[in-house]
């Protein structure tokens, strides 16, 4: 690990805000800070029993042993002895109270539609659900894919895999045909549930025919489930006789009530994919009690989320934030949240804030790379609004520079709002590092310290702890009850990624200073994984679709510093000498790739080199491409073409 100082960040590591006449509307039930010292199996079961309602209470907190190479799950064993149902916690038990009648989401559609569920019209509609798969043959520990726009079904079919026990896969809408192919193909799901479109700008987005594309080589799947979003007719939507069935015409045939089915705590919950080093999705596998937990507890915690409170979390379902912070978390608070489906500028770029105006939004989270946009687009969007309703603003999915967090506090926030920036991963389940608003001071472009039960520290290569101000690497001391179990398919992958850089302790993959007051600051990936606008790719998963192209003899993709979307793919291509080099063959490079993984991924830069930059093990110089993408080597990358220039500059680099 490299010894640098921390540059951008350095200005405003002693710049502390604390908000004197900010209260939180949720107390504090107990004193986290005596529990979380003493034991924190122990602390985390009193928190399993205090926040989840329990058909079986667990006595036992935790079980565990370090996981080694070719030791196998399960490994970890959160509330052992414990039996819940995740559906009846975030539905069920709400309807036994007063809120009953309340709004559990309130939804509106890019195009301008409202709808409003009721935790009743959410208990009904699951149960419904929940019968339309047991219909479909679905049982405890199958798999079903879930592809659809940001709607209310989303929530509902979510749900009604939890309450049967069946494990869902929720796959980003704006992914391609053939990432949802690899998926499907890698979790064997038996029923897939789409709907014939979401909007998207203006555009609808058509799903059942990438579902069908992708379907042409998923033998496992036998029915798919198509909601009607009524973006074009219904008979003009080609359904498959025989696996093809509306969701509106099951929802009508099954009886309306279904018992949840008792889990167990470590029975798994959820896959969902992520990317990491290598060309292959990894799935995370969330289990129940442990990962309910934590996402129950943090999202009361770190969003402060009161009965009064209007949640708007901006994050798409087909993420871990869309899992853990619109759906499981609040809704197993009670909470009212909100949900919308479409763009940040459609119609105009003020309809985010025309919306926290329309509905009294109190709590907004959302990501640097959507305030930064915000940020360059201007005030006058934000100005048009009357914001006042916002008490609290939440950060996530990457480091959120001071600068941007400023802009947020003030422009959005008012000043009068305290700016959460929480730091957690979809390996984490829920937020690990963050503020108790409130409570801890603030410090802009400082994720803060270490929620309640965790232990981080920052180490160097050796794995000792680095003094107070130096760059390390993130590792998480002990286990805590929502992290990942498993990669689906994949234990070794698994123990390898997380378990073995520094036995017993689990490793990050980010890079982070710690402050003399404990404050951490994080520094971005120390590997291959790309952080585009919030999103993980992986720079082998790139290259190893590039490399499929005819023109393409070899890859090396890095990721280059975007003012707006934090990194961006620069992809650095050599081409087959059998190839006719054409003009537009950049341009056709960054649309394979888009139609492969999805818009995400598309590269920002392409550079045809004549090679590629080597070590004398034959290892690409990513440093070097890295620093050519920033410019720093070269002023004028074109002249990479010329096998002379990367000859010199890989001497430079060796000379170093
Ligand atoms: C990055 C998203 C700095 C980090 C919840 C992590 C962050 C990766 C922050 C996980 C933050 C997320 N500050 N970096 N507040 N939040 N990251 O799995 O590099 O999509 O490892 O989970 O995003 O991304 P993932």
């Amino acid at each position: 690990m490299e010894q640098e100082k921390r540059s951008a960040l350095d200005f405003s590591s002693d710049v502390v805000i604390q908000l004197d006449h900010w209260q939180r509307r949720t107390p504090l039930q107990i004193d986290f800070r005596d529990s979380a010292q003493g034991n924190h199996a122990q602390f985390w079961l009193h928190i399993a029993q205090q926040y989840l309602t329990w058909i079986v209470p667990p006595t036992r907190a935790l079980r565990w042993q370090p996981p080694q190479s070719g030791s196998k799950p399960p490994w970890v064993e959160w509330f052992g002895d414990g039996e819940l149902n995740v559906a009846e916690n975030c539905v069920d038990r709400h309807i036994r109270t007063w809120r009953r009648n309340k709004a559990a989401i309130i939804w509106e559609s890019e195009p301008g539609d409202v709808r409003v569920l009721t935790y009743f019209d959410l208990y009904r509609q699951v149960q419904r659900f929940a019968n339309v798969l047991l219909g479909l043959g679905v049982r405890k520990g199958d798999r079903v894919t879930i592809y659809l726009p940001m709607i209310p079904e989303a929530a509902v079919a979510m749900l009604a895999c939890a309450r049967i026990g069946a494990i869902h896969s929720v796959v980003f809408g704006g992914f391609s045909a053939e990432a949802l192919r690899e998926r499907i193909n890698d979790s064997q799901s038996s029923v897939l549930i789409t709907a014939d479109g979401g909007w998207r700008r203006g555009s609808i987005v058509p799903l059942k025919r990438n579902a069908d594309q992708a379907l042409e080589q998923c033998p496992s799947v036998r029915h798919v489930v198509v909601i009607h979003r009524g973006v074009e007719d219904a008979t003009h939507v080609p359904m498959q006789s025989g696996r093809d069935q509306w969701w509106h015409r099951l929802m009508e045939e099954v009886p309306p009530s279904c018992p949840p089915e008792p889990m167990e705590s470590e029975d798994p919950l959820f896959i969902l994919y992520t990317s990491g080093t290598t060309g292959k999705p990894k799935g995370q596998l969330h289990t129940t009690a442990g990962y309910l937990t934590g996402v129950a507890a943090t999202t009361q915690w770190v969003f402060d989320l009161a009965d009064e409170d209007v949640y708007w979390c901006t994050a798409d379902i087909g993420w871990i934030t869309g899992h853990s912070y619109v759906i499981y978390g609040p809704l197993a608070n009670g909470a009212t949240v909100f949900m919308y489906e479409g763009a940040p500028d459609y119609p105009d770029r003020d309809r985010w804030w025309a919306l926290v105006e329309k509905y009294g939004v109190t709590i907004l989270y959302t990501a640097p790379t959507a305030i930064r946009t915000m940020m360059r687009w201007g005030e006058e969007y934000v100005r048009r609004h009357n914001l006042e309703s916002l008490r609290l603003l939440g950060s996530v999915g990457e480091p959120i520079n001071p600068e941007a967090w400023l802009w947020y506090w003030e422009n959005i926030g008012g000043k009068r709002c305290p700016v959460v920036d929480t730091w957690w991963q979809t390996e984490t389940g829920c937020i690990v590092i963050a503020p108790l608003p409130g409570i801890t001071p603030l410090k802009p472009g400082s994720a803060t310290r270490p929620l309640p039960g965790f232990r981080a520290s920052v180490l160097d290569d050796s794995g000792d702890r680095v003094t107070p101000g130096r760059r390390g690497y993130l590792v998480l001391e002990h286990p805590w009850p929502a992290m990942s179990r498993t990669i689906w398919g994949d234990h070794a992958r698994y123990v390898e990624t997380y378990w073995s850089r520094f036995p017993g302790k689990y490793f990050t993959g980010d890079a982070a200073t710690c402050d003399r007051d404990g404050y951490y600051w994080l520094l971005g990936r120390t590997d291959d994984v790309l952080n585009v606008a919030g999103h993980r790719l992986s720079t082998m998963e790139l290259e190893s679709i590039l490399v499929e192209h005819p023109a393409v003899a070899e890859a090396a993709v890095i990721g280059r510093t975007d003012a707006v979307k934090g990194q961006v793919p620069v992809a650095f291509i050599t081409v087959r000498e059998s190839f006719p080099m054409h003009a537009g063959l950049a341009d056709e490079l960054k649309d394979y790739v888009v139609e492969r993984i999805g818009a995400l991924a598309r590269p920002a830069e392409v550079h045809f080199t004549a090679e590629l930059p080597k070590t004398r093990s034959g290892k690409i110089m990513r440093r070097l491409l890295r620093d050519i993408a920033e410019g720093h080597v070269l002023g004028d990358t074109t002249t990479l073409a010329d096998p002379g220039v990367v000859k010199h500059l890989v001497q430079l680099y060796r000379e170093e």
